[in-house]
């Protein structure tokens, strides 16, 4: 783990994953001080509020932290800006390939990149490009996934591009036995999500965290498409009422398209609006049944909620434990 650790400035190379509403000053200083490397979630943030949230953190922890950024936000430039005016040393690009200049404007700032890598292919792209670490996540994990699982991605990527710089793997890990097994294919570090919103310092809803305690993996499903025409971006996320009346919504405009009620651009908007907020709506008001309560996999194996200290050192315990089996 050393070589992620070194990398990231922290004592463990485990990444809390940024998670849009959950991952602000509280969980990000609360993962940082415990060793691990909190990660800021900019979501939809103007550079007002992220230049706050990235100040308020640094006032809760003096150990380093990262910031997510998602690429499809219309004031990416501004926002790398902000992460350099506070000497952010790590960012995060999340959602689709970094666009032009985005690497070389993050790196001038002195700050290391991180991005996502869905495919080998794009890896290697992304490698070419200069990026100085990758993320590969499978499709156990909470929140917008890709279709591949995380044991095919860890298996088809890491063999070809571990040596070339740090990998962390992401999507599904709950135990340190699993870390284990993923450093020993390779990777520099892990990322981890799900198992972290229980956390004492993460500021969800009571009853956000109560659903997460609750539920088993079978619960943390991907939104389902319906319709060929009307696209629909997969989300895991714990199966509720809005994802029951997500599936009624589909159907309905799928059949005003066939009537002809409603055009085609319009359709795929009301579509694409109908989770809008929704994230929000159940993280912060607690509105768990219309709400997006975004989750993964490893959600059965949250039970309670603890400080984010007792966390990290229970993954770690459990990881080395793992490693000590093996090497005796
Ligand atoms: C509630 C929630 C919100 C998330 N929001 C984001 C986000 O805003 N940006 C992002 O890159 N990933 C987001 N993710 C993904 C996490 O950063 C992380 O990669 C993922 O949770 C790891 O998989 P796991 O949930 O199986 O641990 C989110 C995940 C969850 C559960």
């Amino acid at each position: 783990m050393s070589r992620g650790a070194t990398f990231l400035g922290s004592e463990v190379a485990i990444m809390g994953g940024a998670m849009s509403w959950v991952s602000e000053r509280n969980l990000v200083s609360a993962l940082s001080n415990a060793g691990a490397f909190g990660v800021i979630a900019c979501g939809a943030m103007s550079p007002e509020l992220l230049d706050a949230e990235i100040a308020a953190t640094k006032a809760m922890t003096d150990r380093p932290f990262g910031v997510n950024l998602i690429t499809m936000h219309p004031a990416l430039q501004e926002l790398i800006a902000v992460c350099g005016r506070h000497g952010v040393t790590h960012v995060v690009l999340a959602g689709g390939l970094p666009p032009k200049g985005s690497l070389e404007a993050i790196k001038a700032t002195g700050a290391k990149v991180i991005c996502f890598a869905p495919a080998l292919s794009l890896a290697k792209k992304l490698i070419r490009s200069g990026v100085d670490a990758l993320v590969i996540e499978g499709m156990e994990a909470g929140g917008h996934i890709g279709p591949v699982s995380t044991s095919v991605l860890a298996q088809e990527m890491l063999p070809v591009i571990a040596d070339q710089l740090p990998v962390f793997v992401a999507g599904g890990i709950g135990r340190g036995e699993a870390i284990a097994g993923y450093l020993d294919m390779g990777a520099a570090g892990v990322q981890l999500g799900t198992r972290f919103v229980c956390a004492t310092e993460c500021i969800a809803h009571p009853r956000f965290k109560q659903a997460f305690i609750r539920a088993s993996a079978r619960d943390a499903v991907a939104s389902v498409q319906i319709d060929p025409r009307l696209p629909v971006i997969p989300v895991r996320a714990l199966k509720n009422a809005g994802s029951e009346l997500f599936t009624a919504k589909q159907r309905e405009v799928a059949q005003r398209l066939d009537e002809e009620a409603v055009v085609m651009a319009e359709a795929q908007l009301e579509i694409e609006h109908y989770w809008a907020g929704a994230l929000r709506r159940a993280v912060i008001d607690g509105d768990i049944e219309h709400g997006s309560v975004m989750a993964g996999q490893s959600v059965g194996m949250v039970t309670r909620e603890e400080p984010a200290a007792a966390i990290v050192a229970e993954l770690m315990e459990e990881a080395a434990g793992a490693l000590d089996r093996r090497a005796a």
